[in-house]
């Protein structure tokens, strides 16, 4: 359930070498008839008001959680705090890694509410505060694996998933799990616009099938490192599937609804021919652009001084998980 102990798995100290190759995902704007002038969209006129240099670096306030905290791995590097806070996805503050730090101060995840709904007997409006006050979150070690070819090890605090949809008690038509980002273009400056946040269409939406959602895996995280998550990963509340490349893990979510169909996906919409439903992590299956079948770890060393690992099927987490597409042709769902 949490990362394993076969120490083939784990990145160790000797896998981290430099490497200077670095996948941007941002090309794919190219693509939509977005120039490079909009995807360096930070330094844009218009924007410099949205996103203002003189703001602080770290807007973002954390605090300590209550935590049932998960045993260090033995020989497993845990991606220091400061890299994992600043080298982050999150279009809606900013196209640029460094951005969503920077720009962090715009969102307010305080008051905050999630609704479960849908194909459900008993949906529900969780204050999502009163339940991280109340309750001791458990800590799970996981691996993060971005589909730019870059991955971390983070040490997140929640619930599960499972626990979450199951209070809802979902029907027999509840065939997939549909899950939506705050949309509020004055917490979420990237919203304001098509150019501003990378060309997507938001509020980011993000999806997956009821089994993968109610396998144990699947993690509802409010904290990051024992604190509450800054506002850059996803605060107050986010979604982590580690099998999965990284876009499956939405952030900020203020709706979970049980559908019958499966239901739109952000990257997807993007670029269908690039990013599929599944998005499992797999090796064997190639981004149209760039090899899947290694990674730059982030650990110590710089972001750009990472070594290449192998990528691992599914993540790592084969054993849990691999029973989910049995008899699936996995390189026709991507
Ligand atoms: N969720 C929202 N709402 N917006 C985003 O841009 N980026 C995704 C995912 N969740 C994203 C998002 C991507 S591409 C990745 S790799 C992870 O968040 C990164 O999580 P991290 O910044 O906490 O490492």
């Amino acid at each position: 359930m949490l990362i394993k102990r076969r120490s083939s798995h784990h990145p160790t100290e000797q896998d981290v070498t430099p490497e200077a190759v670095y996948q941007d995902r941002r090309l794919i704007l190219k693509g939509l008839g977005l120039g490079a002038a909009t995807l360096a969209f930070p330094t844009q006129a218009g924007v410099r008001d949205l996103f203002s240099a003189d703001k602080p670096t770290l807007g973002a306030t954390t605090r300590p959680l209550n935590i049932h905290a998960a045993t260090r791995p033995e020989g497993v590097i845990i991606t220091p705090e400061e890299k994992a806070t600043t080298h982050n996805n999150f279009y809606e503050l900013g196209t640029d890694k460094g951005d969503p730090a920077r720009n962090a101060h715009y969102l307010k995840p305080e008051p905050w509410q999630l609704r479960v709904e849908g194909e459900v007997a008993k949906p529900f409006t969780l204050d999502v505060w009163d339940l991280i006050n109340k309750s001791t979150l458990e800590e799970r070690i996981y691996r993060l694996r971005c589909v730019e070819a870059w991955s971390m090890v983070l040490p997140w605090s929640g619930i599960s998933l499972a626990e979450l949809i199951r209070r809802a008690e979902p029907n027999s038509r509840a065939k997939f799990v549909a899950f939506e980002t705050l949309y509020d273009p004055e917490q979420l400056p990237g919203q304001a616009s098509r150019s501003l946040g990378g060309g997507i269409d938001y509020p980011y939406v993000e999806g997956l099938r009821i089994d993968e959602a109610l396998n144990p895996l699947s993690f509802l995280a409010m904290g990051l490192y024992g604190k509450t998550l800054p506002a850059q990963n996803g605060a107050p509340i986010r979604l982590v599937v580690p099998w999965k490349y990284g876009f499956k893990s939405i952030k900020s979510i203020v709706s979970i609804r049980l559908v019958e169909e499966r239901p739109p996906t952000t990257w997807n919409l993007l670029a269908s021919n690039e990013y599929g439903f599944y998005a499992n992590v797999n090796p064997q299956v190639d981004h149209p652009r760039w090899s899947q079948a290694s990674e730059r770890f982030i650990g110590e060393g710089g972001i750009f001084g990472a070594k290449r690992q192998p990528t691992l099927m599914f993540n790592g987490y084969a054993d849990e998980v691999a029973s989910l597409y049995q008899g699936m042709d996995l390189r026709k769902w991507y």
